[in-house]
């Protein structure tokens, strides 16, 4: 008999995870929670109420759950569950502070030789402001908890560093833990792969697009669209694995973290170098989209090899060519939007095109807005030109009131990745 899988979450990354699982355990025996529109077997289950997914996971007889977003492994689901028959894939809530702790992750970086940029923590505002008027701009001003993308503020000038303390002070008074690091312009890239506790195996090189308009401009979103493979010259990957990978497996191994899940290191590459500066502690979203569709093996069995501790042992093998994805957004997004807007045109979209919804819910038979984010459609070409002329065909075929994408997803000039470049540009 197949084994159960409870998959938590409701974005684009939720649904890709259940898609790419039920490709080898089929939809009956991937459960989600608490989905959307789009997902099939979804159940509106609180994900912060770790009983009520116990007694589901019970009832329904599941065996593992993979978590898609941070929350529910910084509140410590996996701690939760270490001593019964269920299986939770991602760190423990001491390992997950990596993500729900900027400080704790500067100071274990700088602990293992991670190569980042330099930084000061600070628990008031008020010390910070001297320490900005010194530094000159150009700095990085990080609130230190999970605000879900919003706690991040890269500046360019001492008054925009001044700004992020006032917004900082705003949110959460003068008494906030924070840090400042120095800003490293370049090229960013996500590096995203599983950890059984003993290696690091990487999925392909990735890139999301954080703001909201073309050319990087705008409000920062959870994301607007991505793709991959990012093409990185061998030096650069080499640098990645020796200077960023690789201390941090050793950080895990000697802090003694159980952690058995995802992981994923944000990037900058600048002068040949590249920086770690930021972990987060699960798939990236809408990383997930290109990347799960690019991966060949069974997500099943690198979970359960995860938990197992011989992930060694899998076979790792990726689609060629280019996975991109698109995401449909409503209007006013990320600030104040309206939702229930049919979405029209689904059934236009052939074969070549996934769907990974999003902020959808369904109703009546008819699929409506429910979020932000709306959906992702993601197509695959052995050349990004024509992967990327699919996508934006099948998003002229989509229609909802107030619908917004970009327009340059996947056109990013990495001119730091390729630098070295024995790689072709694409
Ligand atoms: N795409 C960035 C993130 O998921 O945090």
């Amino acid at each position: 008999m197949k084994p159960k899988i409870l998959v938590l979450g409701s974005g684009g990354r939720a649904h890709a995870i259940a898609w790419k699982l039920a490709l080898t355990l089929g939809h009956e025996h991937v459960y989600v929670a608490p989905g959307n529109g789009g997902i099939p077997n979804a159940y509106a289950l609180d994900i912060s109420d770790f009983e009520a997914i116990r007694s589901f996971c019970i009832k329904h007889r599941i065996g593992m759950i993979f978590v898609g977003p941070e929350q529910p492994l910084s509140e410590g689901i996996v701690d939760f569950f270490k001593d019964t028959s269920i299986q939770v894939l991602g760190p423990d809530k001491q390992a997950a502070r990596l993500e729900s702790s900027k400080i704790f992750a500067k100071k274990f970086m700088k602990k293992y030789g991670v190569r980042t940029a330099d930084f000061q923590a600070f628990d008031r505002t008020d010390k910070a402001r001297d320490f900005i008027r010194e530094k000159q701009g150009n700095l990085v001003v990080k609130f230190d908890g999970l605000a879900g993308g919003k706690g991040v503020y890269v500046c360019s000038s001492a008054d925009e560093a001044l700004e992020a303390l006032n917004e900082l002070e705003k949110k959460y008074g003068k008494k906030v833990r924070f840090l400042i690091e120095d800003k490293i312009p370049g090229d960013e890239v996500s590096l995203i792969g599983f950890t059984d506790g003993r290696v690091i195996k990487t999925l392909l090189p990735s890139q999301d697009h954080k703001q909201l308009l073309d050319g990087d401009r705008g409000p920062n979103t959870g994301g607007m669209g991505a793709y991959c493979p990012v093409k990185i010259s061998n030096e650069i990957m080499q640098d990645i694995r020796t200077n960023i990978v690789e201390p941090t497996l050793k950080g895990i191994k000697e802090e003694g973290f159980h952690y058995k899940g995802v992981i994923y290191f944000g990037i900058m590459v600048k002068d040949g170098k590249a920086y770690l500066l930021e972990y987060n502690v699960r798939f990236g979203d809408p990383e997930a989209q290109v990347l799960l569709p690019s991966l060949q093996t069974d997500l099943y069995a690198v979970a359960e090899a995860c938990l197992n501790g011989n992930l060694s042992e899998i076979r790792w093998a990726f689609h060629p060519g280019y996975f991109v994805d698109l995401v449909l957004v409503s209007e006013g997004y990320p600030g104040k939007y309206e939702t229930g807007k049919e979405i029209k045109g689904l059934e236009r979209l052939d074969g070549q095109i996934l769907i990974f919804h999003a902020g959808t819910t369904k109703k009546n038979g008819k699929i409506l807005t429910r979020g932000g984010r709306v959906l992702n459609l993601v197509a695959h070409d052995y050349e990004l030109n024509d992967a990327l002329k699919k996508v934006y065909n099948a998003a002229k075929k989509i229609y909802f009131e107030g619908m917004f994408y970009r327009k340059d997803i996947g056109q990013r000039k990495n001119k730091e990745l390729i630098k070295k470049g024995n790689i072709k540009k694409t």
